[in-house]
């Protein structure tokens, strides 16, 4: 439990006395030891091997803050890895961190904890909706959702997203639309597009809800790494239509580069689903691991500092990405994301096909994450991940390079 007073967090029964840095406007730039990134187990340098730089799934290549690397640390060093802290103290570190940064304030007893965002979601989906039941998703969109879909038996309702923009089409969401229809996957601000959806699109996802009585789950893990001019707003706060009809997801693993620590929550304004976890056995339900609720903790509590860095470091990759496209490869179409750190690269104007991730992959040695997997719209395209060093960055955009003008000559 945090008091806002004191600045004092109860960790499983002992106090602990929470560092909280204020937000400073020169948090200094974030770095990379590659030698480092290439010794790790985790799957983003891991999985293609020493020749290829990887650029695709969403981890960062910069260590996570260094209160909570001495958070776990500690825990490590004192062979503290009985069971506990439990997960209840997420919560009200959650609330803290929402309406310190997003001016909302969730209610404490309506969050619950998981291993991950994509478990709430699937755990959502599974316990609200029968099989065939309509699921709407806005396309291109972070394939695990597709999967969520398809895995539990639901049914895809497709809106793409216009892709001049990738804004929401009102009309084509109103069409979609029909008395099966339960769910609506949001995901704001957006992956891959990097979107931050105005207030005129939520309102027509309000008003979609409202009239056809759906479940709005909205993943908003990406809410932190919003750029200068886009201001993430939760759904919670922004339209009084979802009253009742909401779970919001959140974790601070993308925000500090924490995925590994199987830690998220949900805040769950809607009473059918909060009965039906009641009704669920406990440890079906599961629970993120102590390291994952200290680590947790301690990066919503003590490190605004490096939030401020993080995002003052991918702004210069993002134009750095910007720059060099336009200048070497002005074929590859690239719109600024207003948040997260990836780029929505349109490949179509190149020779490399309906998938150039994997092309790139085969014979260039820089993966990317394939396009098509992202659904309506991904053909041609590929997401690719800045979140490195400038240099290693330079060296991926080189290998792009190559293949955009090796496309254009065969
Ligand atoms: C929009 C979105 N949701 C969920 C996830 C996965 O989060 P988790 O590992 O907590 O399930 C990601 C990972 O990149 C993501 O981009």
């Amino acid at each position: 439990m945090f008091d806002t007073r004191t600045g004092r967090i109860r960790q499983g029964g002992a106090i602990a006395v929470a560092t909280v840095h204020p937000v400073s406007d020169d948090g200094g730039w974030l770095t990379v030891d590659e030698a480092r990134c290439r010794a790790r187990v985790g799957i983003k340098w891991g999985k293609h091997g020493p020749d290829v730089l990887p650029a695709w799934v969403a981890d960062m290549d910069f260590d996570p803050p260094a209160a909570v690397l001495d958070t776990i640390r500690g825990h490590v060093e004192r062979g503290d890895l009985g069971y506990g802290p439990f997960a209840g103290d997420l919560a009200e570190h959650y609330a803290h961190w929402q309406d310190r940064h997003h001016g909302w304030a969730p209610d404490v007893e309506r969050i619950r904890p998981f291993t991950s965002a994509l478990h709430a979601l699937e755990v959502a989906l599974w316990n609200t909706t029968e099989r065939g039941d309509g699921v709407v998703v806005f396309t291109p969109i972070y394939y695990p959702f597709l999967d969520a879909i398809a895995d539990s038996g639901r049914r895809r309702v497709d809106v793409p997203l216009d892709p001049d923009g990738w804004r929401i089409d009102r009309d084509r969401l109103v069409d979609a639309i029909d008395d099966t229809t339960r769910v609506v996957l949001f995901c704001n601000p957006h992956n891959p597009t990097g979107r931050v959806f105005d207030d005129d699109e939520v309102a027509a996802v309000a008003e979609v809800a409202e009239r056809h009585d759906l479940l709005v789950v909205t993943d908003e893990i990406w809410g932190d790494l919003v750029h200068p001019g886009a201001v993430h707003r939760p759904l919670a706060v922004s339209d009084e239509r979802f009253r009742g009809r909401l779970v919001t997801l959140g974790s601070a693993s993308k925000t500090f580069n924490l995925a590994g620590l199987r830690t998220a929550v949900a805040h769950i304004d809607h009473a059918p689903l909060l009965a039906a976890l009641e009704a669920m056995p406990g440890h079906l339900q599961g629970s993120p691991s102590s390291l994952g609720v200290v680590g947790t903790i301690a990066a919503w509590t003590g490190c605004d500092d490096w939030l401020v860095a993080v995002r003052r470091t991918i702004a210069a990759r993002l134009a750095q990405l910007a720059r060099r496209l336009a200048a070497d490869a002005p074929s590859v179409r690239f719109d600024a994301p207003e948040a997260t750190y990836l780029g929505w690269l349109d490949f179509r104007q190149t020779g490399l096909g309906d998938d150039p991730a994997e092309a790139l992959l085969e014979r260039f040695g820089v993966a990317l994450s394939s396009g098509p997997k992202f659904g309506t719209n991904g053909a041609g395209f590929a997401r690719i991940n800045v979140a490195t060093s400038e240099r290693i960055l330079d060296a991926v955009i080189d290998r792009i390079v190559d293949a955009v003008d090796q496309s254009s000559i065969a």
